[in-house]
């Protein structure tokens, strides 16, 4: 198992040309920056194109933003988990709204991440889906509903049902797994709702993307726990 601890901010820098090339670059040293005055887990989720410069130049731990399950040969356009991890990933998101696997995918490349000793994060959409990928036992489950994705509304501030179901569920099949929440978070209140709620951590990205400073609310975010 890794050693990524909870709580944890993940940031999906997704293919916002805010948090691309260069400009990913600054957000990772954002990112480094506020975990280093918090103490709280900050984990840069870039694009391929990014991970091997960030990896080289700060410290925080990184997330490919999804990975294919194939087997290093002839898989041309594919994300290749060993290729990922030599770049210096330490895990990954998995299943993203924007991004859909199968099921048996899933459960393979799981499987994979625990063979090669990094981070998996199945994302889901309701308390459904994150029992379903609780029982492939990955160490987080992140629930997403994908309507308020981008949204700027809150997902534990407006639908805080979904995050505690989320985690009831969640636990009753495994308690080792932590749960996540995101959709529309932005702020220090929107984290603190979702820690109040027993989720470990959140999984966002707009709202520091897209901000005006992002060290700045980066720094919010984290302020209230
Ligand atoms: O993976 C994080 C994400 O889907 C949430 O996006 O922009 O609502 O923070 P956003």
């Amino acid at each position: 198992m890794s050693k990524i601890k909870a709580p944890i901010v993940i940031l999906n820098f997704k293919t916002y040309l805010e948090s691309s090339g260069e400009k990913a670059l600054e957000l990772s040293k954002a990112l480094e920056s506020v975990s280093y005055e918090s103490g709280i887990t900050m984990v840069a989720a870039p694009q391929t194109t990014d991970i091997f410069r960030i990896n080289d130049e700060t410290n925080i731990p990184i997330f490919a933003q999804h990975i294919d399950p194939v087997s290093p040969g002839g898989n041309t356009g594919s994300n290749l988990m060993e290729a990922l991890i030599e770049s210096g990933i330490n895990g990954t998101l998995l299943n993203h709204s924007e991004q859909r696997m199968r099921l048996a995918d899933i459960a393979e490349v799981i499987q994979r991440t625990k063979e090669q000793k990094i981070t998996s994060v199945v994302c889901t959409n309701n308390i459904e889906t994150s029992a379903a990928a609780a029982t492939l036992n990955p160490e987080f489950v992140a629930v997403e509903p994908p309507e308020l994705i981008g949204s700027g509304i809150p997902v534990s501030q407006a639908e805080p049902e979904i995050v505690e179901g989320t985690v009831n569920k969640v636990k009753e099949i495994n308690k080792k797994i932590k749960v996540l929440c995101g959709a529309g978070i932005a702020t220090g209140d929107d984290m603190k709702a979702a820690m109040d709620l027993g989720a470990s951590g959140v999984l966002l990205a707009s709202g520091i993307i897209l901000s005006k400073n992002p060290k700045t609310a980066l720094l919010d975010l984290v302020s209230k726990i």
